[in-house]
């Protein structure tokens, strides 16, 4: 019961308020910008970051997403984690973190898949604005 609470506060307090909700300019090339659809539901989210050139630190953090609360829930709470963290350490973000915070059932877990592929999408666009060679990111990203 108490767990059943939980789940609904967090995912309707990040879906009723989601932060950082917005969009940056794509074309800056401090800035790179993740889009990935959910074949499953044809929920789509874009996710964009921008970066401090010379540390590397993520300094901003914006996302729109067209899709179920669990999505929204899922990318607002991701440009939390997001923020101030370096490229490599944004890379180690799971979905399952993302699900556990918000508590999310098995069948909505695909919704923090997302925010983990759009957080991956989004590091690899600005790695190859930058011309840097981009780490091995799994099959799926
Ligand atoms: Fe309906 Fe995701 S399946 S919004
Ligand atoms: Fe498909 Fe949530 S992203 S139902």
């Amino acid at each position: 019961r108490g767990q059943y609470r939980a789940y609904h506060q967090k995912v309707i307090d990040h879906y009723q308020n989601p932060r950082n909700v917005g969009t940056m300019d794509k074309n800056d090339l401090s800035v790179g910008t993740g889009l990935v659809g959910a074949p499953a539901c044809g929920d789509v989210m874009r996710l964009q970051i921008k970066v401090n050139d010379d540390t590397g630190i993520i300094e901003d953090v914006k996302f729109k997403t067209f899709g179920c609360g669990s999505a929204i829930a899922s990318s607002s709470f991701a440009t939390e984690l997001l923020k101030g963290k370096s490229l490599d350490d944004a890379l180690k973000i799971k979905n399952t973190v993302i699900a556990k915070e918000l508590s999310l059932p098995p069948v909505k877990l695909h919704c923090s898949m997302l925010a983990e592929d759009a957080i991956k999408s989004a590091v690899k666009d600005y790695r190859i604005k930058k011309g840097k060679k981009t780490p091995t990111l799994g099959p799926d990203a």
